[in-house]
C-alpha cells in the first residue's frame, strides 16, 4: 500500500504538469476536432470483423480514425455500461471490490435472476486524486451490448446502469498482465504524447481497459483512454 502511487496524489502531479502543456498549446490552431453527433452516421464501424483483442466476447464497436506509433485515435459509437463505484487509494483493492460486485451482476444478482454472457473491456474510469485526502474515484462498467435489449436491473443498490456518448477517444495499449504503476506509467506516456502532438483531451480522468481473463497468458492486451474534447 506504502508503495501506490495514488496514495502520493502522483497521478494527480503527472496531470497537472500536463495540464500546463496544454494552456501552452492553446494558441495553435487545426485541432482536429469531429461532432460527436456525427460519430454514428459518418464511419463504418469494425467493418464487419471484430479486433481480435475482444477474444470473441461482445465489445464496443469503434473505428479507427488514426494511429501514429504512440497511440490511436477511435470515435466509438454510444454504448450501455452496467457499473459501480469506489473511493480509495488503491487501485488493485478498488479494482477487485468492484469486479466481485459486476461480475454477481451477471452471474444472476438481478430482479430477472438472468445470467448475463461476460463481454470486454472491463473499463475503469479512474478520477485521480479527487477526494478528500486524496483518494482517486474509481467506476468499473461491464460493456451491455445491444443485443441485450433489456438489462435485468441490479439487485445491488451501489450497481447502476450508465452509457458512455459517441465520442472520440484515445488509445493506448501495452502486453502483459496490469499492475496499477503499468497503468499509470502507461496514462502518462499516453498524456505526455498527446500534449507534445496537440491533441485536446479532458485531463480530469482517464480510463484502462483490460480485456483479458487472468488465465489468459499470452497477447494479453491493456489499452488506456484520454477522451478527446
Ligand atoms: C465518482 O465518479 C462517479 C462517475 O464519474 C460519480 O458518479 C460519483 O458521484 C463519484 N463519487 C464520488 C464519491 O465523488
Ligand atoms: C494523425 O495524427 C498525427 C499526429 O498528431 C497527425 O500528424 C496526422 O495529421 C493525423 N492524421 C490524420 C489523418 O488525422
Amino acid at each position: 500500500m506504502a508503495n501506490s502511487l495514488f496514495t502520493t496524489c502522483f497521478a494527480t502531479l503527472i496531470l497537472a504538469q500536463c495540464s500546463l502543456g496544454v494552456i501552452r498549446q492553446s494558441d495553435l490552431t487545426g485541432i482536429l476536432r469531429i461532432n460527436p453527433e456525427l460519430i454514428g452516421s459518418q464511419y463504418q464501424f469494425f467493418h464487419g470483423v471484430k479486433p481480435d483483442f475482444c477474444n470473441h466476447l461482445d465489445c464496443p464497436d469503434f473505428t479507427e480514425l488514426n494511429k501514429t506509433k504512440d497511440y490511436e485515435e477511435r470515435a466509438y459509437r454510444a454504448s450501455r455500461w452496467v457499473s459501480t463505484s469506489v473511493e480509495g487509494m488503491d487501485y488493485s483493492a478498488a479494482e477487485e471490490e468492484m469486479f466481485d460486485k459486476l461480475f454477481l451482476y451477471i452471474e444472476g444478482e438481478n430482479t430477472k435472476k438472468q445470467v448475463i454472457k461476460m463481454t470486454a473491456p472491463v473499463l475503469t474510469k479512474v478520477i485521480a486524486g479527487s477526494g478528500p485526502a486524496c483518494k482517486s474515484n474509481f467506476t468499473m462498467s461491464f460493456y451491455l451490448p445491444p443485443s441485450l435489449k433489456q438489462p435485468p436491473q441490479p439487485t445491488d443498490k451501489t450497481v447502476y446502469f450508465s452509457s458512455l456518448p459517441a465520442q472520440k477517444v484515445f488509445v493506448s495499449y501495452f502486453g502483459g498482465y496490469a499492475t496499477e504503476s503499468a497503468w499509470l506509467e502507461h496514462a502518462e506516456t499516453l498524456a505526455k504524447a498527446l500534449v507534445r502532438d496537440s491533441k485536446s483531451f479532458n485531463q480530469d480522468f482517464f480510463f484502462t481497459a483490460g480485456y483479458d481473463s487472468p488465465f489468459k497468458i499470452l497477447n494479453r492486451h491493456n489499452e488506456v483512454w484520454y477522451i478527446a474534447e
